[in-house]
């Protein structure tokens, strides 16, 4: 039996140190080091060698323009919103990471993937029993030969399955739960989870399979797991949504292979995850007429052109008490900016009154250009006033009060077109394209 000891590792870069101490002395990152404990004879690999083990050394040293381009091209996954995230599909011999908070829809996509995927494929469940996966794929209405399913934790299983089936993709589910057993150290911890990923990856790049593994993260982020692992992967897919409402947004926060600009929306259903090609009607669906505090706004996000409904409410409370503040869906500290510039340079004072801002349909905001938009539900709850139906507000809110511009106009003004409004607020000298019917109305 291998002798034990304990270590300390970052659970952000993976770096490890002999003691605890609350500052990760390679990264900087703080509160990141976690307790492991592994066999002294374990092969502990640090994250540079880990990442120089992956690369194909060039032997001399040659002019960029003499180095051959050619790589497989991707594979379409046979399901549209992923294949846009990962700019045209799954590329032979990579490894995709799929994180995201549990009870998400992880498991759910993956099995929809492999049921999708033309060749044959191979979905490890290290969380769920076979039969519980067939179940649930049986109401996914997956009912292919080529798509095998195995229930294993342990990577010396999952590889000689690989061996024995030679599929051309493999889901593992979830590296958290799989341990390689020639290692000490528990399921999930940082040692385990980097170097079963690794061996993953050797084995991709080895057989020239798609290979793509989910990882847990929770709210704080402190499970070993997805930071690490960035490094080590090819692609990073982000799954996010509010497990309140239906629509998950897709996105790649790292993509070797092509752009990480596209956004991939589904919604969640009683049959599984369905591609949201106009997300803007669904999320405007339920908007009521005539109520104050409500302004739609044409976001972008990544590519993707999103019209979603702002609503501000604001409540009177007695003076004295601390007012709350409540941003769902949007950065608090961007709505206590923007509740500052609107008092400041607006004239509209929420000093006394308790303020609730959310955007709807469990979307999050960070496109600064629905700064304006957030600014004019507020000024509307405050009079009670609301704005005409058919508006839409498009700008950057700057500290002096200013609108500034944002980029993506066109395409902005396009979408709110398309589902009817016919008044959209842009900031001052903005370039609006000449097809538009809209009436817009420059601010300074
Ligand atoms: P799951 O894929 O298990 O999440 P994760 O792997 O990220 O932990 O799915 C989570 C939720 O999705 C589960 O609570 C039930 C719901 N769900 C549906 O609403 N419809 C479906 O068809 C399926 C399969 C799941
Ligand atoms: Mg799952």
């Amino acid at each position: 039996m291998a002798k034990l000891r304990t270590v300390y590792v970052c659970s952000s870069c993976g770096a490890e140190h002999p003691k605890w101490s609350g500052q990760c002395s390679a990264c900087g990152a703080w509160n990141s080091l976690v307790e492991d404990v592994v066999g002294a004879e374990a092969p502990v690999v640090a994250k540079s060698v880990a990442v120089n083990r992956l690369l194909n050394p060039s032997t001399e040293p040659l002019p960029i323009t003499a180095v051959g381009t050619e790589s497989a091209p991707a594979q379409s996954t046979g399901i549209g919103e992923f294949d846009r995230v990962l700019d045209g599909g799954l590329v032979p011999g990579s490894v995709t990471l799929l994180s995201g908070e549990p009870g998400i829809g992880k498991s759910t996509l993956l099995l929809q993937l492999v049921g999708a995927w033309p060749e044959t494929s191979l979905y490890v469940s290290a969380e769920e029993s076979a039969q519980q996966v067939r179940l649930r794929a049986e109401r996914l209405g997956i009912q292919r030969d080529q798509v095998l399913l195995m229930s294993a934790l342990s990577l010396t299983d999952i590889v000689a399955a690989i061996d024995k089936t030679a599929p051309s993709l493999v889901v593992v589910d979830s590296i958290q739960t799989i341990a390689d057993h020639s290692i000490d150290s528990a399921p999930g911890s940082v040692v385990q989870v980097r170097e079963c990923a690794f061996r993953l990856v050797q084995e991709a790049k080895a057989r020239n399979i798609a290979v793509l593994i989910v990882g847990h993260v929770t709210k704080e982020g402190s499970i070993a797991g997805p930071r690490l692992l960035e490094h080590v992967v090819d692609t990073v897919i982000s799954f996010e949504g509010d497990r309140l409402h239906p629509l998950r947004t897709v996105r790649a926060v790292k993509h070797r292979f092509g752009s990480t600009n596209e956004l991939g929306l589904f919604e969640m259903t009683e049959h599984g995850l369905l591609g949201v090609p106009d997300a803007s009607h669904m999320l405007l669906a339920d908007r009521q007429a005539g109520v104050a505090g409500s302004v739609v706004v044409p976001s972008i996000d990544g590519q993707r052109p999103l019209l979603v409904e702002i609503q501000a409410l604001t409540s009177k409370i007695a003076t004295g008490l601390t007012p709350r503040r409540s941003a769902q869906g949007l950065d608090s500290s961007r709505l206590a900016m923007l509740l500052a510039v609107l008092e400041r340079r607006a004239n509209v004072s929420c000093a006394n009154l308790e303020v609730y801002v959310s955007v709807v349909g469990g979307i999050r905001l960070s496109d600064p250009g629905s700064d304006l938009g957030v600014c004019l539900a507020i000024a509307s709850a405050v009079a009670d006033r609301p704005v005409k139906q058919d508006l839409a507000a498009i700008g950057e809110v700057g500290l002096g009060g200013e609108v500034r511009h944002v980029p993506h106009l066109e395409r902005r003004i396009a979408e709110a077109e398309r589902l009817g409004f016919r008044t959209i607020i842009v900031p001052t000298n903005s370039k609006i394209p000449a097809s538009t019917k809209a009436s817009t109305c420059a601010l300074r």
